[in-house]
């Protein structure tokens, strides 16, 4: 069969769909509203390939056709596909490691000030790998498997949530842990196992996991927290968003609670409640 102009344009970009400088802008629109996430223009690559997938999933043969039926609401869950193929979920045990240490002075001092337990809210938790290594922080702080303290973590993407609440991970996920963390709390998986290592029992009835947007008027969580962990993610919102979002952690916090940051986050822009306390962590001013 002879192919149409557009289809010869198509093959000679490499592309099975079309994807026009507006779909592009009706995605951004899209997940702008839904999640409060800015999509650069340099995004347009990671977009179509992310979305083709959906495309292909759905069985629908072009991108205007499969944006009319997600906002018509005619494929039941497509919004939650389409949040979850847009959110990016790269972390690592013990990212930003400096933190740890810090959280566990603040955890064994607040004990000490307060006597009752610890909560503490990861609040874009992706695939676990963070909540973890906050519970593990927390086990050797109090050096109990059952620390004082209770973590809820959250996330927007229902995918990455499976991921941490199963707690299983690929061995190469943990090689650079030391040792004796990993020996204190990971289960090596055997015979059809082999390979991936499970967080221990004890470490995972620490967390709860929910999904929350951090966007929405309605967050299933209740503080006041110790601390809560925010990192990586305010990058993808705008200053409008992130001030929102960051005047409403300020009640959720303990009067000497601490708010963590990704590396490249600056908070002190966007709201005068907090002040620095080190490296990219705040507490209230
Ligand atoms: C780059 S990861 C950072 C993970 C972890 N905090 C870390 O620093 O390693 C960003 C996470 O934010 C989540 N996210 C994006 N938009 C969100 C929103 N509106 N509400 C809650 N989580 C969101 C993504 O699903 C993703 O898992």
């Amino acid at each position: 069969m002879a192919l149409t102009t557009k289809q010869h344009a198509r093959q000679e970009a490499g592309k099975e769909f079309d994807f026009t400088r507006a779909d592009f802008e009706r995605v951004r629109g899209l997940i702008y509203q839904r999640a409060g996430i800015s999509l650069a223009d340099s995004k347009q690559e990671m977009v179509y390939s992310r979305l083709a997938r959906r495309l292909r999933a759905t069985g629908i043969a072009s991108f205007a056709t499969y944006l009319d039926s997600l906002e018509g609401n005619r494929m039941p869950g497509e919004w939650e596909s389409f949040v979850n193929a847009l959110t990016t979920n790269l972390t690592s045990f013990f990212r930003e490691a400096h933190h740890f240490p810090l959280l566990a002075e603040h955890v064994l001092k607040a004990k000490r000030q307060h006597g009752t337990p610890l909560t503490i809210w990861c609040s874009a938790s992706s695939t676990g790998e963070e909540p973890y290594s906050i519970a593990m922080t927390l086990c050797e702080a109090f050096n109990t498997l059952t620390p004082p303290a209770t973590i809820v973590a959250t996330d927007i993407d229902t995918n990455v949530l499976a991921t941490a609440s199963a707690g299983v991970y690929p061995q190469e996920r943990v090689e650079k842990l030391e040792p004796e963390r990993l020996r204190r709390f990971f289960l090596k998986g055997k015979g059809a196992q082999e390979g991936l290592v499970r967080v221990r029992p004890e470490l995972r009835q620490l967390i709860t996991f929910r999904q929350l947007n951090l966007l929405s008027d309605d967050w299933p969580v209740r503080g006041p927290f110790d601390a809560i962990f925010c990192r990586n993610v305010m990058i993808y919102f705008d200053k409008a968003t992130q001030r929102k979002i960051l005047s409403r952690f300020v009640p959720l916090m303990k009067p000497d609670a601490l708010l963590f940051a990704g590396h490249s986050e600056n908070f002190l822009y966007v709201s005068d409640a907090l002040r620095l306390r080190g490296k990219t962590v705040y507490e209230l001013s």
